[in-house]
């Protein structure tokens, strides 16, 4: 077994894990900071901020390089000012903050759409019949990207995805994502294409937005179709991941702090404002023992210093992959008090998982309105449970597959 191969397991199985297994990963990723992977692992909330504020510094060309080879330029990948700005003002038009409003009813209906058949059965998988199923369905409607067949869509997006956000280049990854790439790309030229035909825009959804923006991409509607794969790739899979994990987390709590969590899903779901938020803290409480995704990367362009002046003070190469452990940053004890305890209302400015400074998440406040709504539509569920055994337990792919999650199932009383 070479080096790679076995430090890349390695880092995977403690690295994103709290608790004492991440405090073995932060002791490992010291360690494991070998001159043949070229990396450096960046695990403190302050030096996350750091690298992820140096933008020429620590820069974005690792994306921008794969995104070309596969999903198209996106703004993720654009370091260059010149080249940021002008994409980065279409999209910000394109995802309005009042989207909330918009994004809570799409995701509540299709929530409801996914759970309503499976009530009287009493059980559900969370993979399979809501996570797999809500995020695609909504990005359907709100980037009016219709297609026949979603899940084939997802398949496409996660296969590329798995791809732009390792931390490594894997020529077998690099080719599935290559020719998801490219059915990517046709699928959606096909429907901006007709949709620009049908004369029917209206700026209800964000694809109708783009057409009728008066500032346009340098390339027209293939500006349009690129910024859309990458949004729609960061409206499917971290939102995917994060709940399953974020379920998960809250079924592992006691017994009377998952009723609080049904209580306060039943009674925002009747109207009350004040559960609504209540709600809301929980849940993003449980988001920071599960940041998904757990890390972001960057490529150090200069021979730097990151940490200057203080004990973690770090010479960086010129040349290294940066990555920053935003799942391992939620937990830095100079930042947090008591960090392993669940406690909903930690202060906002501590949220991480979002990113930070440039490049931080478009779509944050949309995705949290989603999710929040999947997860009380089913923390509504009365009585919900793991399934027991093995069916309970939340079952992944391969590190090489994406490490997506497949199964996770749960039981509820069942409506009679
Ligand atoms: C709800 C779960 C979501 C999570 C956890 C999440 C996470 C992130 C993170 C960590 C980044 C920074 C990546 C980096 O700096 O390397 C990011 C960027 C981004 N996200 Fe999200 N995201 C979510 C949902 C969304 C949604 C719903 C959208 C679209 C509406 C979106 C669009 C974007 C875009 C466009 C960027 C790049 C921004 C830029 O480069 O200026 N994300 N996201």
């Amino acid at each position: 077994m070479d080096l790679k191969s076995l430090y890349l397991p390695l880092v995977f199985r403690f690295l994103p894990t709290p608790g004492p297994g991440g405090l073995v990963g932060s002791v490992l990723s010291h360690l494991l900071q070998v001159d043949a992977s070229n990396m450096v692992h960046v695990t403190r909330f302050l030096d996350v901020q750091e690298v992820l504020e140096r933008d020429d510094d620590f820069s974005v060309r690792l994306y921008d390089g794969k995104m070309k080879a596969t999903t198209g330029e996106f703004i993720l990948g654009m370091n260059d000012l010149a080249r940021y700005e002008p994409e980065a003002r279409i999209v910000y038009k394109a995802v309005r903050r009042e989207d909330e409003i918009l994004a809570r009813k799409i995701a509540a209906e299709e929530t409801e759409a996914a759970i309503a058949p499976l009530r009287k059965a009493g059980k559900l998988d969370i993979v399979k019949d809501i996570a797999d199923v809500v995020p695609i369905r909504f990005v359907n409607r709100y980037y009016g990207t219709k297609v026949a067949d979603p899940e084939a869509l997802l398949r496409l997006y996660q296969t590329s995805s798995k791809y732009l956000f390792a931390f490594w280049d894997h020529p077998e990854m690099r080719a599935q994502a290559e020719a998801a790439g490219t059915d990517l790309r046709k699928t959606l030229d096909d429907l901006i294409a007709k949709r620009r035909a049908s004369g029917n825009i209206s700026d209800g959804d964000l694809m109708g937005r783009m057409l009728l923006s008066n500032e346009t991409f340098k390339d027209g509607d293939i500006g349009i179709r690129r910024s859309i794969a990458g949004l729609s790739s960061g409206n499917i899979n971290a939102p995917l991941g994060l709940f399953v994990l974020a379920v998960d987390k809250i079924l592992d709590l006691e017994k009377d702090r998952i009723a609080t969590a049904n209580d306060l899903a039943r009674s925002g779901t009747a109207g009350a404002q004040t559960d609504l938020l209540a709600f809301r803290e929980w849940f993003h409480e449980a988001e920071r023992f599960v940041v998904y995704p757990p890390f972001s990367y960057r490529y150090a362009e200069a021979d730097t210093t990151l940490a200057e002046g203080t004990s973690r003070e770090k010479r960086i190469p010129k040349g290294c992959t940066v990555v920053t452990w935003q799942s391992l940053a939620a937990f830095d004890p100079d930042v947090f008090d008591a960090p392993y305890e669940f406690r909903p209302g930690r202060p906002r400015w501590t949220v991480n998982g979002f990113g930070h400074a440039r490049h931080h998440c478009v779509g944050e406040a949309v995705g949290q309105v989603m999710l929040e709504e999947m997860a009380r539509g089913l923390f509504s569920l009365p009585g919900i449970r793991r399934a027991p055994g093995k069916a309970g337990v939340v079952q992944f792919k391969s590190i090489m597959d994406g490490k997506y999650a497949t199964s996770f199932g749960v039981e509820f009383d069942r409506a009679s």
